[in-house]
């Protein structure tokens, strides 16, 4: 019977710690460092601002009448920017979409805006 309890400890034992690693992960994930938040805004950006904005370093825009991501400051406020993502964007501009995002998805795409200041 020893071994019986030798081989029912372990898989338990076994479970524990993946719990414990879930828990962490999720814990991490929930706190997720900036650089993750603005690549996640980056891949946002990407699939819904792309067409018409440029979001990157140097391109131009694909809509002339759009201006840069990186060059959106001074004209917008990035600090009131997550917002206004959340509360429907934006313009009132006939050629803009409205988006509305999630608060994640609002911080995201603000840091990533942020990231491009650096540049
Ligand atoms: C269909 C084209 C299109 C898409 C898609 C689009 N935009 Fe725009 N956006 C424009 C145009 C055109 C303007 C210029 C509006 C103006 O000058 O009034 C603009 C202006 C802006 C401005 C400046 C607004 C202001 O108050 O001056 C911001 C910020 C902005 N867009 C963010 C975004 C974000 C973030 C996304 C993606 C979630 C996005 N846009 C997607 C066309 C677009």
């Amino acid at each position: 019977m020893k071994r019986c309890s030798l081989t029912y400890s372990s898989p338990v034992a076994i479970a524990r710690i993946a719990a414990l690693l879930a828990a962490l992960s999720l814990v991490m994930h929930t706190r997720a460092p900036a650089n993750d938040l603005a690549d996640r805004g980056q891949a946002l950006a990407e699939r819904l601002c792309a067409s018409c904005h440029a979001i990157g370093r140097s391109e131009r825009s694909p809509i002339a009448s759009a201006p840069a991501f990186r060059r959106i400051e001074p004209r917008v406020d990035l600090e009131q920017m997550v917002e206004r993502l959340q509360d429907g964007l934006i313009a009132g501009h006939p050629e803009m979409p409205v988006f509305i995002l999630k608060d994640d998805e609002a911080r995201g795409l603000v840091a990533y805006m942020k990231s491009l200041r650096d540049l």
